[in-house]
């Protein structure tokens, strides 16, 4: 389990982030929605070891959070695949990383490639792949670095509406498969509904949780889910949220 309490964090004198309590449980999936600037890659790249916040703790199963950044698995908000690896040398670099031996870290891979749709692919290049391949592919090599919990910056962000959709199926497919704890970042509300089990809804710089829905139907959902009235619903208090904490 992962709590943050009474997190602060500024950029000089500008105060990005207020979270004064945030929770995931083992093995849930919490969104974080909020305007562009209100600080969610910062929370995130907090809770990932790779920023000191200015104030305030992140504890793991009631321990401080280790102060070397490499516990989760974080996936940055550009998918960073490194042009000059093909795709299964991208999809083993945390393991490279923590010394993995490569044959077993590529056999891992291999294992994985058809469940992530990337089957046949495995020796292409990045430069040779669509965005929704390039996207799996980042994710692909997060989930290698096994980690329990998994960090995601807007992993869907730069795909048109029809991919992000069958990219939704698909992610529930593998955490069904593969569970973990996710802490997933949007800003598409749709998407947090489909696919989270609390979405946190954050506020304009500096980024305070304003609210947060809970959605009790089990995963996977499927997508038609979204023209049932329950989500309807929380799509309406999830956006009066976002309005509510507009400036
Ligand atoms: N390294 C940095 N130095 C100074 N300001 C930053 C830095 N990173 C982000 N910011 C600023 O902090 C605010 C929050 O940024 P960010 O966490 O990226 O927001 P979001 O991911 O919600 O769009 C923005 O105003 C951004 O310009
Ligand atoms: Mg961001």
């Amino acid at each position: 389990m992962l709590e943050v309490r009474e997190l602060r964090h500024s950029y000089g004198d500008i105060d990005v982030l207020v979270v004064d309590a945030l929770r995931v449980d083992d093995g849930a999936f919490v969104s974080i929605v909020g305007p562009s600037g209100c600080g969610k890659s910062t929370l995130l790249r907090i809770i990932a070891g790779l920023v000191a916040p200015t104030a305030g703790t992140i504890h793991i199963d009631d321990a401080p959070l280790p102060t070397t950044p490499g516990f989760a698995g974080f996936m940055p908000q550009h998918d960073r695949l490194l042009p000059w690896r093909t795709v299964r040398e991208n999809a083993v670099l945390a393991a490279d990383i923590d010394g993995v031996d490569r044959s077993v870290s590529s056999a891992r891979a291999d294992a994985l490639f058809e469940r992530f749709g990337l089957s046949g692919f495995e020796d292409a290049w990045p430069r040779a792949l669509s965005g929704g391949m390039r996207q799996r592919v980042a994710l692909l090599r997060t989930f290698l670095a096994e980690r329990d919990l998994l960090l995601l910056d807007e992993p869907f962000g730069a795909l048109d509406a029809i991919t992000r959709r069958r990219m939704h199926g698909w992610l529930q497919e593998v955490l069904e498969a593969d569970p973990r704890s996710v802490v997933f970042v949007t800003h598409d509300v749709d998407e947090a509904l489909v696919l989270s089990d609390h979405v946190f809804v954050m506020s304009e710089r500096p980024g305070r949780i304003v609210g947060a829905i809970e959605v009790p139907e089990p995963r996977p959902r499927p997508p038609g889910i979204v023209t049932s009235a329950e989500f309807v619903e929380r799509k309406a208090q999830v956006l009066a949220l976002l309005e509510s904490s507009d400036g």
